[in-house]
């Protein structure tokens, strides 16, 4: 058996074990899609946002990219940014790093990883330079990923603060809750690193004044 063909199989013995335990299974997530939380995490195989997180199929809408990011220009991100918070109505957006992240150690390094890649990972180079002198004090390799991990999660959830996306719905409906966590992939706990409430003020230069 091809290795893929044992995902299909899966699959089936899947579907046919949920039908079994709860023959509405399907047909009720099938008609409604109601999750009160955005997950942006890292594409990383490790971190699965439901497992972890012990929620089912239709309670997490989740975005995933390298080093779990959210850039400006990403149309990608900004479209699920958007549905998640004006269609679907999230309380709550969750970015969820996770410790010992390659992408976050790649951006550390000097290394070229050619053209895509340096792209991508220079905005993780932006956000060292910003802690930079925390970030050099640290001598132990692994220490400092994890500190970046958690910094650059932090810098993620102002970088969706800055968004008239978000600041739209703060304004109009004090929602959604945004939230930094770190997945340890030694533990499997969450550490929740940051959190900014709805409505939370963040450098006026960020903040539209004409929404
Ligand atoms: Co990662």
């Amino acid at each position: 058996m091809k290795a893929y063909e044992k995902l299909l199989l899966e699959n089936k013995a899947w579907a046919a074990e949920k039908v079994n335990d709860d023959p509405a299974y399907f047909s009720r997530l099938a008609n409604l899609q109601v999750p009160e939380f955005l997950w942006i995490g890292c594409s990383d195989s490790r971190v699965p946002s439901n497992e972890i997180t012990g929620t089912q199929p239709g309670e997490i809408f989740v975005h995933r990219n390298v080093a779990n990011l959210v850039i400006n220009t990403d149309v990608n991100l900004l479209s699920v940014l958007d549905y998640a918070v004006n269609h679907l109505k999230v309380k709550h957006v969750i970015v969820c790093g996770h410790y010992g992240c390659g992408g976050i150690k790649a951006a550390i390094t000097n290394h070229d990883f050619k053209a895509v890649l340096n792209m991508w990972l220079r905005n993780i180079k932006d956000v060292y330079r910003i802690h930079r002198a925390e970030l050099d004090a640290i001598t132990d390799a692994d220490k400092k990923t994890d500190r970046l991990v958690e910094l650059n999660v932090k810098e993620q959830v102002f970088n969706l603060a800055k968004t008239s996306i978000i600041q739209r719905a703060w304004k109009q409906e004090q929602r959604p809750h945004l939230h930094g966590w770190v997945y340890g992939l030694k533990d499997g706990i969450i550490n929740p690193v940051f959190e900014m409430n709805a409505g939370t003020h963040i450098d006026t230069i960020y903040e539209y004044d004409d929404l």
